[in-house]
């Protein structure tokens, strides 16, 4: 297996974090892993909030559901949380028109960003995990998210106290169709 499947198949979603601090140039790696994604006519839609403080911290946790999110520890418990926010209507449009039925693409884009920074992170010896289940609106008022950008997920970084096991994938007969459908 190629050193790239290892990584692939073992970064798990980390959602207890050391208390160890993330040093300068390790956050730099990350943000590079962005910066080198892929993206709908290389518009670079991403916008990346790179959050320390613990209060801050405090206020995106509070933006999650009370209860019935697994992640919610590790968003205060986790060193950095990366904000991973977008410009809106520029993936996917030309002409201030959306160019494909799906319209806005800035969704693709981070997603893209989003495995990079977490695939480099995993190989760093670091854990993420990719928190989406919150109100969206809370997290961006707290982060000051101007007009025009949208506030997509919050990965809590860091040094993981606990890898879990690997949640079962289905096999890739289930999902591939040859030729046709
Ligand atoms: C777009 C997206 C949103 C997610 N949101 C959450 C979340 O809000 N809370 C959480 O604990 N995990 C969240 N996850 C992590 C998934 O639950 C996890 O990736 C999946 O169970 C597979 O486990 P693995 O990452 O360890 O392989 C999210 C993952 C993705 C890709």
């Amino acid at each position: 297996m190629t050193d790239l499947m290892n990584l692939i198949q073992e970064r798990r979603s980390i959602r207890k974090y050391e208390d160890r601090p993330l040093s300068d140039q390790i956050l730099q790696q990350l943000l590079d892993a962005v910066r080198w994604s892929p993206s709908w006519t290389n518009c670079q839609c991403w916008e990346v909030i790179v959050v320390k403080d613990a209060a801050a911290k405090e206020k995106l946790q509070a933006s999650l559901p009370p209860k019935g999110n697994p992640a919610s520890n590790a968003m205060v418990q986790a060193p950095v949380v990366l904000v991973m926010c977008a410009k809106a209507k520029v993936s996917g449009y030309y002409k201030n028109m959306a160019s494909t039925k799906f319209g806005d693409w800035m969704m693709y884009d981070l997603g893209l960003a989003t495995q990079n920074l977490c695939l480099t992170a995993h190989n760093l010896g670091l854990g993420t995990v990719v928190v989406g289940l919150f109100d969206h609106d809370k997290a961006a008022q707290a982060m000051q998210v101007p007009d025009g950008y949208e506030l997509v997920t919050m990965i809590p970084v860091g040094y993981p106290a606990k890898v879990g096991s690997a949640p079962p994938r289905k096999e890739t007969v289930a999902f591939t169709h040859y030729d046709k459908w």
